[in-house]
């Protein structure tokens, strides 16, 4: 059973808590929180202060999803507002594995997350340093787009990486993720569903939530 991670980015602000509730409430094990700086995707979201605010209403994993230029200078300040899980764009960081390092140091999970367009090869000299690898399904910065149907062959070959290390690393898969295509991202070696517009724009989130846990 895949690792549910409903992300916030979808929820209703005006409720903020409430939309935590229904999350600690359902069959979720992760909060997905996505940061955006307007720099490395061309849109803003949210940062610090909310996460915060959603750490202290939740015992569940707060999973943070970095979408921002030079992420290792604000890795401490993720900590301390209680990210549990910290990803960075493969994109974005030049001395990749000194992020990482540091991520894991501080005593965060390390997640490296790649554009749709980056090859699973780049991950080869990497893989072993990390506990996640978020595959974008969509272009990062904006919720609600068309799952790229060209990630379920990523899935397979990041699949056949770590298998044939022997490692256990989360795959995470993150865009465009409804209960229509849930199981063949399963089936494919994900083990980590984000899912944004189909959790909270769902007329029942619990529900959905439990739909994707168990591929309904
Ligand atoms: C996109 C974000 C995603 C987004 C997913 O840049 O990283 O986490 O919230 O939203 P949906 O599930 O609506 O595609
Ligand atoms: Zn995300």
């Amino acid at each position: 059973m895949p690792i549910i991670a409903p992300s916030f980015l979808a929820s209703n602000f005006l409720k903020l808590k409430e939309e935590v509730e229904m999350v600690n409430n359902s069959e979720a094990e992760w909060l997905h929180l996505d940061v955006m700086d307007g720099r490395f995707v061309p849109n803003i979201s949210f940062g610090l202060p909310i996460i915060e605010a959603i750490r202290s209403a939740t015992n569940k994993i707060c999973d943070v999803h970095l979408m921002i230029e030079e992420p290792g200078k604000y890795a401490e300040a993720f900590k301390l507002a209680g990210a549990d899980n910290l990803t960075v764009h493969i994109e974005a960081c030049p001395h990749l594995h000194r992020n990482i390092q540091q991520i894991k140091n501080i005593g965060m999970k390390a997640g490296i997350a790649v554009n749709p367009h980056t090859p699973i090869s780049s991950l080869q000299d990497i893989i072993e340093d990390v506990n996640m690898v978020n595959l974008m399904s969509v272009n990062p910065g904006f919720g609600g787009q068309k799952f790229i149907q060209h990630t379920l062959i990523k899935i397979q070959q990041l699949r056949e990486m770590i298998d044939a290390k022997g490692l256990n690393v989360e795959i995470e898969i993150d865009g465009g993720v409804t209960e229509a295509n849930a199981a063949e991202i399963v089936a494919a070696g994900a083990t980590v569903l984000v899912a944004g517009s189909s959790v909270f724009n769902a007329p029942n989130p619990i529900k959905a939530i439990s739909d994707l846990r168990n591929l309904r």
